[in-house]
């Protein structure tokens, strides 16, 4: 059998990682801007997540959900202070996508509606709804098309004013990305999301953070929508929950009430997926990441902004895009292959930046030092 071939993938194998730096099969060494897709949260390896996850592995690794699981709760305890959010209640899953699926669903048992507000460039997961929530046509199959998810563009006012206007007692929910990170690291205005809330409470819809990429500390508050002062009914998130195991999960405001059946799944919320969240959450505040993020992130951004020749920097923390002309797209492979240093991507020219949290300010500086080198070819 061989792999079913949906990945352009670089000729590199990763043997070995410790926090910012990866080594591949030749011993090669890189910094590691990437993440893996903003997933390496508190770094690769980390000594206390090793711990955590090998002496709970020791004792059990899985069981499902049929049976009490304390540690689910001693998440969910840890995850409503760290997030500022301990009103809130918490349903695990495994994936972005799944969290926004659940998210979308439990919406609509809500308030019995059926339409979803999305926006432009907008990357939401590949699950059914949530496919159908992300603004690409090619990777929606027609078994995916639904005529319940009214697209708008991103940052328009009256355009939301209007839809609400049309379509307001149909609208079950509005899905937003705090930092759209996929669409190339695009910051929702504050306006925007408090216009979002001032709306959903209005026409009694139900306003979801999708905080898969940008939540998480990521931007140095835990959910990068926290900067607009307003407080979503449902965030999802994933990606840096598990710092490289597979969780998802929903944070959910209390007026929503669950009753048993309501949602599920086999592997969501088991035990070893609890003992890395919980040692994420762990470092993130014992080692005061999210402040590192704000103030690593600010000198980067800072210093990106000095390059005239750069387009545009976005972004905030360690969410960060750099748009560049088209005669250098190809700086960031060249920062892979000359420079040893893995960055991501969003077409056409845009690199981003998804650290771990506990990049340092000497890391951030080699990276600038090779960035100027490799934007001079
Ligand atoms: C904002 C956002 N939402 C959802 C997802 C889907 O997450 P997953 O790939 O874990 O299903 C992603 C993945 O890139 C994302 O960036």
């Amino acid at each position: 059998m061989k792999l079913f071939d949906v990945y352009p993938i670089n000729d590199i194998e990763i043997v070995k990682a410790c926090g910012s730096t990866v080594w591949d099969e030749k011993g090669v060494q890189y910094l590691d801007l990437y993440g893996g897709h903003a997933v390496i949260s508190i770094g690769h390896t980390h000594p206390h997540y090793i711990e955590r996850i090998t002496d709970q592995l020791n004792k059990v690794g899985f069981y499902s959900n049929s049976v009490k699981i304390p540690l689910q709760e001693e998440l969910a305890d840890k995850l409503g202070r760290v997030s500022g959010k301990e009103d809130y209640q918490l349903f695990l899953c495994n994936s972005g996508a799944e969290a926004n699926e659940n998210a979308l669903k439990l919406a609509s048992f809500y308030n019995n509606r059926k339409k979803v507000i999305s926006f432009s460039r907008a990357f939401h997961g590949r699950t059914s709804l949530a496919v159908a929530a992300t603004d690409n046509p090619k990777i929606i199959a027609p078994v995916n098309e639904t005529d319940n998810i009214i697209f708008l563009p991103h940052n328009d006012e009256s355009a939301l004013e209007q839809a609400f206007a049309d379509f307001g007692n149909e609208i079950s929910a509005v899905i937003i990305e705090g930092i759209q990170g996929v669409g190339g690291i695009r910051l929702a205005s504050n306006d925007f999301l408090q216009k979002i809330r001032s709306l959903c409470d209005q026409y009694d819809a139900l306003f979801i953070a999708d905080s898969v990429q940008c939540g998480y500390g990521r931007t140095g508050k835990f959910y990068s929508h926290d900067f607009a002062g307003v407080e979503a009914d449902i965030y999802t998130m994933a990606k840096g929950m598990g710092n490289g195991f597979p969780i998802g999960g929903i944070s959910i405001a209390s007026k929503f009430k669950p009753w048993h059946g309501m949602l599920g799944t086999t592997f969501g919320g088991n035990h070893l997926a609890c003992a890395a969240a919980l040692a994420v959450l762990e470092v993130i505040e014992e080692d005061n990441l999210m402040q590192n993020a704000a103030a690593v992130g600010g000198y980067l951004m800072g210093e990106l902004k000095k390059f005239d020749r750069v387009l545009e920097v976005r972004g905030l923390g360690l969410m960060i895009g750099i748009e560049l002309p088209d005669e250098l797209s190809h700086v960031k492979r060249d920062l892979l292959f000359k420079h040893r240093i893995f960055t991501g991507e969003a077409k056409p020219n845009i690199i981003r930046l998804l650290p771990a949290l506990n990049l340092s300010k000497v890391e951030a500086d080699v990276f600038l030092d090779a960035f100027s080198k490799a934007l001079k070819g």
